[in-house]
């Protein structure tokens, strides 16, 4: 079996827990290790004795390694995946892929350029056998046309003291975004993956309503999808609804998906799959019964199952350079379609207005562009939450 040697850019939190089960997928040479910080960077060549460098691109250059794993603050995501292509070697980057979808795609063309090698994006929930399981439904037309969503995800509660972790975190500058870039690709991934992209969307945001942070940290956006593409599995007019923070404790993740054959509910878990016994459609104006609704089975209780987590994909990586057939579970285009929605929705809550996708890309990059400019925010300051819970909301 043909040996893969892999070197990681960025050696914080996200890359040393990768780091951990390197050693269990075969194949896989952890060869070299590069981040400008030298601390993380010392830890990670005196754990591993693998080489160092102290810049990703000279990693690049090294010679050294056949592929790279990126996993450095977002910004730096396309740069380093075309400076990757560029040199023949593999890439696969953690999530978002970019910070804006203009940007994503610019890694997409270089891509094309080098269809030999292997992109592929960090979206290992997918792998996860409940929403293997979630997928089938849907694709598989057991719950017939899908006509709404609701993903109320407000678990992603986040203290001020993970903000302060690292200066690049939740500034525009920094970091692009919040909630939608930090803590929701996975969501957004999987509603892109499960439904397809929406036609539109309109949301509603509050940027650091819970921290002292310049970003947004909750957003309830209102989708729409006309159905018009091809292949695609909602008829037109679905409709969705997505509420998120980093600002509630305990926080809920309730997916509900409805269809004219039935609906399925997510929570805590557990997946609950109930079908019913004709086209609900049908039923509402053929029946005599005022009150009457379909007869319907609960067909399925689903629980847990083995989260695969991040191996799973850095193991079909690392197949995939072997044998070129394999399948990737989230290849780097894929990684456009979820960031293209984070991006609509924050651009529709700053702009107050609806935003169709494809959006227009580079009036989302130039609003971006200003406020990085017009930013005065000094982060790190003040470690309390700026809202007085108490005086605010009685
Ligand atoms: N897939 C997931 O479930 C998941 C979970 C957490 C984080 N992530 C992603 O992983 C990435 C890193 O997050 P983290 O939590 O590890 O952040 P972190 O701040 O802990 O680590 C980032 C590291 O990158 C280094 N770095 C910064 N700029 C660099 C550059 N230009 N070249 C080389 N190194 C550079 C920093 O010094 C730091 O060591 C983010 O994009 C994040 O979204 C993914």
């Amino acid at each position: 079996m043909k040996q893969v040697r892999l070197g990681v850019i960025g050696c914080g939190g996200m890359a040393r827990a990768h780091m951990r089960y390197f050693n269990t997928i075969p194949g896989l040479v952890f060869a070299a290790a590069a981040d400008n910080f030298s601390a993380n960077l010392d830890l990670v060549t005196e754990e591993h004795g693998v080489e160092g460098f102290t810049d990703g691109m000279k990693l690049i250059k090294s010679g050294s390694v056949d592929a790279i794993m990126i996993c450095t603050p977002h910004y730096f995501h396309p740069d380093l995946s075309i400076a990757g292509m560029k040199a023949g070697l593999h890439v696969l980057t953690e999530k978002p892929v970019a910070v804006t979808a203009h940007e994503a795609a610019r890694v997409e063309k270089v891509h094309a350029k080098h269809p030999g090698l292997v992109y592929a994006a960090m979206f290992q929930i997918r792998a996860h056998p409940l929403w293997q399981r979630i997928r089938r439904t849907l694709h598989n037309g057991e719950l017939g046309c899908i006509q709404r969503v609701n993903w109320i995800v407000t678990n992603w509660f986040r203290t001020m003291a993970y903000y302060n972790q690292a200066e690049w975190r939740a500034t525009w500058k920094g970091e692009g975004g919040g909630v939608l870039l930090n803590q929701c690709p996975h969501n957004l991934d999987l509603l892109c993956w499960l439904l397809g992209s929406p036609s539109e969307v309109r949301a509603f945001l509050s940027l650091g309503k819970y921290h002292h942070i310049e970003v947004e940290d909750e957003v309830t956006a209102y989708m729409t999808w006309n159905g018009q593409k091809k292949g695609l599995i909602h008829p037109k007019g679905a409709t969705g609804v997505f509420v998120t923070t980093t600002g509630e404790s305990p926080g809920t993740d309730r997916l509900e998906i409805v269809g004219d054959r039935g609906k399925l509910v997510l929570e805590d878990g557990k997946l609950a799959i109930t079908q019913t016994h004709e086209s609900v459609m049908q039923y509402c104006v053929e029946t005599d019964e005022a009150f009457g609704q379909p007869g319907r089975d609960e067909i399925t209780i689903a629980t847990g199952g083995d989260d695969p987590g991040h191996r799973v994909v850095t193991a079909n990586f690392i197949e995939a350079i072997q044998k070129p057939v394999t399948p990737l579970i989230c290849s780097g285009q894929d990684g456009l379609a979820e960031l293209e929605l984070g991006n609509a929705m924050l651009y529709s809550g700053l702009i107050h207005e609806p935003v169709k996708i494809p959006m227009r890309r580079a009036a989302f990059d130039k609003h971006l562009k200003n406020l990085i400019a017009k930013s005065k925010f000094k982060k790190g300051k003040i470690r309390k939450a700026k809202v007085d819970m108490d005086k605010s909301f009685h």
